[in-house]
């Protein structure tokens, strides 16, 4: 199963300068809890993103076009055949955890999807590519508690393709 785990703002904001725009420590609870479930897949970007890189627990798959990667504890990877091809044996979950040129490779693979919604508007330039929620259905929708480490509000959702 290929799934998406991503947060995005009201306008499908997701990245700013190379990182969240955003501090939400329910939502990084939650992606821990969703990725821990499986392995990995990344862009490069995505990987620079990462403070302590690999991500623990988890089998890391970066994409990169560059011949060598410095990146210790990981699995390399040049393409999608390629990554799809290092993990045809496993029976967990693959989560494509961004950023959008892996949203957009995988777009026709995804399973389920995994949507943080924060209900504000952020300043950024990395935006979510455009999914058809036609072809899936919701099936679990969480209001998340805001508390004082937790401000901004958010709910989270689970979509299956139909
Ligand atoms: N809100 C969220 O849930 C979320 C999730 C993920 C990321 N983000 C944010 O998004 C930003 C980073 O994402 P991004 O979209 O800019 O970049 P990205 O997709 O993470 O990385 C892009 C890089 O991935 C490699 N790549 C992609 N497709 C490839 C292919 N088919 N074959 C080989 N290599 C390939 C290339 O690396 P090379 O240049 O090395 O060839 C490319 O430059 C950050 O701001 C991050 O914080 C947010």
């Amino acid at each position: 199963m290929i799934t998406f785990v991503w947060a995005e703002d009201e306008n499908g904001l997701i990245g700013s300068k190379g990182d969240l725009p955003w501090h939400l420590p329910a939502d990084m609870h939650f992606f821990k809890k969703v990725t821990l479930t499986g392995d990995v897949v990344m862009g490069r970007k995505t990987l620079e993103s990462i403070p302590n890189p690999p991500l623990k627990n988890r089998e890391n798959y970066v994409l990169t076009s560059k011949k060598s990667l410095d990146f210790k504890g990981g699995v390399i990877c040049h393409s999608k055949e390629d990554v799809l091809e290092k993990t045809r044996h496993s029976k967990k979950p693959l989560h494509v955890i961004g950023g959008v040129s892996l949203f957009e490779l995988f777009k026709n693979d995804v399973d389920r999807l995994y949507r943080t919604v924060i209900h504000e508007t952020f300043k950024g330039e990395t935006y979510m590519p455009a999914i058809d929620y036609s072809q899936f259905e919701l099936i679990e929708e969480e209001e998340g508690a805001i508390d004082s480490k937790n401000k901004h509000p958010h709910t989270f959702q689970i979509y299956k393709r139909k």
